[in-house]
């Protein structure tokens, strides 16, 4: 009886090596898609690496070309031309080309920058549902923004930036309820901004700066997430935008903004840059501005703002940039301004402060000019409203009528242009002009999100919590609900309003740090959910009273309530039979896929260790504290956070042998479910590491020395030596011998497989009651 299961064990072995795809080879049909592109972009230089034996998934990114998997498919394609491309030849089609790219469904980002594209985007971009982020930047895409980009309802990002889109802003943007990313710069679209633009929930960033946009911006200050808000060097205003106190950057420069401006800008306590420069305001500057809790950019020149200016006035020590030249400001130059001049720049010339030389006018100029101003903004409203309405309404005409003639105007003329561009020598027409703009907090929104799973997970969205709630449901923080402290903060359990336990950490943070600085972070950790991993489920603030500031973060998980791994291996317990344990090493090892691929940046380094592992009550294994950002001192993972080190760790985040700190981690996690005994020193590993080598070239018996004893006898020869065999190499010194994470992973799935025909052909004989029946090669589902 055992020879005869033991030939069946090598027989699937064999069937199932002639059957089964190695994971991590990506479907042909994608591969050869890519290959298409490569043809239908003219064979760029980028691309020069791309034949029909590359292995598409494991190629090493780049920051001009990567390549990301997920299973077997692409679910992330960047490819970068050079800075001066200049627009594909006339044979291109950018119908085919999206045609193409609709055969890779489950893309996730599309980034297509710098490759010379032109012509309209076609609106089948639809049919790539999975988009969450688009980026296709300076190319040469042309006509309206279509309509069917609304359809694409995972879109958190869009960046059209540096092409030759005309028409309106569509309104039916609205629609995209994740968007949080909007980046239409440097394009000619027209016309007021629409309406609806005010329902996008989820902005945080609006740059729409050169362009032609006009008149004056809907009431978007129910926009509350929106961060950053840049209308530079177009034709909005006359009225100041209605907006929230959140805001981070507001640049409003060279456009047609007049009046005053609002007084509540001085409660804007997170405003770190204020452009208005170069419009036609009047009416008294705001000194406050100067002590804005948050301000570093201030500029206002070129507008026509009055006032004294006071030496005793206080500023921001922060302040880096200010600029108050050509406008009607008196007085003196506040000292706090004069101070400190290395690191900060102040301007101020044109003014008539009380400065000798750098070119100030006299007083009595300020003066006559103000009162050729002279309108007080409250003054201005009290006068003839009903003439100015009707003076609104056809100003509006008169722009409605410009903008259809300029239109037709264009269209004439952009066709000229392209030819032109075509005929011509590549020249350096798109420029990638840095405003100083924050781009790291675009950069940071290519993380993506796994929202599809989501719904099948069965974890409420992510959200953030009250105070009080929190209090609520650990009562106070009460000893009870303490479950531990970690070296960053304690841990609490507790329990909500609707029933359901979570776990609390309680993050103590240094001094003078703002809800802003944590940002991007939280954002990251909203994505972190897995089936997995210990999902986050919310956050939560608690603010300084003074100077609200934050002084403490709570992050709040999932509760997970089986224990950890260890306690149901080699500590007391329950203990998981070798099927158990394999589908446990199967969930990890598929949680480490999705922290190294599954978002963006990955997360590396994430300090696995057995004790870390949970098991929910259908003992689903879930990673917990990964390599958190907020946590981690040490950010080596956080691509773009710290902005400085990125050079090589650039878009996919798989650097050189970074992901293979989590095999060997990995490695060590199997050798306890093997072996059954807890593992706690280093030396121990290597001591194991001798035996198992051993025992996996001695035969069957000795082999099993090693084994937990409690899975001796139900475990197939096979497909333990299966496991033994990768987690020896999982523990390779040299990271370039360990295995990739698809080869971990189809090595169990491989070592299931064998176990699972092992079974069913040993109940034949024995009849065991306790495990169910299983087909033989019957397909693994344990995700
Ligand atoms: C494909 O490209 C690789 C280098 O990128 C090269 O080594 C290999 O020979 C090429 N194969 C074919 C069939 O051209
Ligand atoms: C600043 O100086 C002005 C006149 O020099 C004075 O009227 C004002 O009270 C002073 N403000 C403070 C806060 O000292
Ligand atoms: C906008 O793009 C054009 C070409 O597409 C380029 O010449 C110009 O410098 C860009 N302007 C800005 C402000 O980036
Ligand atoms: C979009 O692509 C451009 C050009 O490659 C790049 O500079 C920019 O950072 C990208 N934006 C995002 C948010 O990825």
């Amino acid at each position: 009886m055992v020879p005869r299961s033991y030939i069946t064990c090598l027989l699937t072995v064999f069937v199932v090596l002639v059957l089964l795809p190695h994971t991590h080879q990506l479907q042909s049909s994608q591969a050869w898609s890519l290959l298409r592109i490569q043809r239908l972009l003219n064979y760029p230089p980028v691309l020069s690496s791309w034949n029909t034996s590359t292995d598409f998934c494991n190629a090493d990114p780049n920051p001009y070309l990567t390549v990301v998997c997920y299973e077997e498919s692409i679910t992330q394609l960047h490819i970068s031309g050079s800075d001066s491309s200049p627009p594909l030849p006339l044979s291109f089609s950018i119908d085919s080309f999206f045609t193409t790219l609709t055969r890779l469904p489950n893309l996730k980002v599309l980034s297509l920058t710098s490759l010379g594209l032109w012509g309209p985007l076609p609106p089948k971009i639809s049919r790539l549902s999975s988009l969450e982020i688009v980026n296709m930047s300076s190319n040469y895409l042309y006509g309206a923004i279509p309509r069917q980009v609304s359809s694409l309802r995972h879109l958190q990002t869009l960046i059209l930036e540096h092409n030759m889109f005309t028409g309106q802003v569509p309104d039916v943007l609205s629609e995209l309820s994740l968007l949080a990313v909007l980046n239409l710069q440097n394009n000619t679209l027209s016309g007021p901004l629409p309406q609806s633009i005010s329902g996008l929930q989820s902005l945080r960033v609006l740059v729409l700066s050169s362009n032609s946009l006009s008149a004056d911006l809907p009431d978007i200050s129910g926009l509350t997430n929106l961060q950053v808000l840049d209308l530079e060097n177009n034709y909005f205003g006359p009225q100041f935008p209605r907006l929230q106190r959140k805001l981070v950057t507001v640049v409003l420069r060279k456009n047609r903004f007049g009046g005053g401006l609002p007084a509540d800008l001085s409660s804007y306590y997170l405003l770190e840059r204020l452009d208005v420069s170069f419009n036609k305001f009047v009416g008294p500057f705001l000194p406050s501005l100067l002590s804005l809790p948050s301000i570093r950019y201030l500029n206002i020149a070129g507008n026509r703002f009055t006032g004294m200016l006071f030496q005793n006035t206080t500023c921001n020590d922060d302040l880096k940039f200010v600029d108050l030249s050509s406008n009607l400001l008196s007085g003196n130059l506040p000292t706090c301004l004069l101070s400190n001049t290395k690191d900060k720049v102040v301007l101020y010339s044109s003014n008539c402060l009380g400065i000798e030389d750098h070119g100030q006018h006299p007083t009595s100029f300020c003066q006559t000019q103000a009162l050729a101003v002279g309108i007080l903004p409250h003054q201005e409203k009290r006068t003839s409203g009903g003439k100015k309405v009707i003076a609104i309404g056809v100003a509006v005409g008169i722009v409605g009528s410009i903008s259809i003639v300029g239109f037709a105007v264009f269209f004439a003329i952009r066709r000229g242009i392209i030819k032109r561009l075509m005929k011509q020598p590549p020249r350096r027409i798109v420029e990638h002009a840095s405003s100083g703009y924050p781009f790291k907090l675009l950069a940071d929104a290519r993380y993506i999100s796994q929202t599809m799973k989501l719904g099948a997970l069965g974890i409420p969205s992510y959200r953030s919590f009250s105070v009080e709630e929190l209090e609520a449901a650990t009562n106070n923080f009460e000893l009870s609900s303490f479950m531990g402290e970690g070296s960053h903060g304690q841990i609490y359990r507790g329990r909500l309003k609707d029933g359901s336990w979570v776990a609390i950490r309680c993050l103590k943070l240094k001094k003078g740090q703002t809800s802003q600085n944590f940002n991007r972070h939280i954002e990251l950790i909203s994505k972190l959910r897995h089936r997995h991993l210990v999902s986050a489920l919310g956050h939560c603030f608690e603010y300084n009273l003074d100077d609200s500031s934050v002084s403490r973060l709570f992050l709040i998980f999932e509760y997970v309530s089986n224990g950890t791994l260890r306690s149901n291996i080699s500590e007391g317990g329950q203990r998981l039979t070798w099927i158990q344990r394999l589908s446990a090493a199967i969930g990890v090892v598929k949680g480490i896929q999705f922290l190294h691929g599954g978002i963006m940046p990955g997360f590396f380094s994430n300090d696995l260790k057995v004790t870390n592992i949970f098991l929910d009550q259908n003992l689903v294994a879930k990673i917990s504290s990964y390599n958190l950002p907020v946590l981690a001192e040490n950010m080596i993972t956080m691509v773009s956070a710290g902005g400085s080190s990125s050079g090589s760790n650039e878009p996919g985040g798989r650097l050189k042998h970074l992901d293979k700190i989590d095999i060997y981690d990995f490695g060590i996690i199997l050798l306890e479910i093997v072996s059954g005994r807890p593992i706690t020193l280093t030396s121990e590993v290597h001591i194991m590491k001798d035996e198992l080598q051993e025992s996996i070239l001695a035969d069957g018996a000795a082999r099993r020395s090693l084994v937990d004893h409690f899975i001796r006898r139900q475990s197939c020869d096979e497909s333990l030596k299966t496991v033994m065999e990768i987690c020896l190499r999982c523990l390779s010194e040299e990271p370039t011998q360990r295995p990739s994470v698809e080869d971990v992973l189809w090595n169990l799935h491989f070592a299931v497989q064998v176990q699972e025909s092992w079974r069913w052909d040993s109940q034949s004989s024995e009849d065991s009651p306790l495990s169910p029946r299983q087909p033989p090669r019957s397909p693994v589902s344990l995700n």
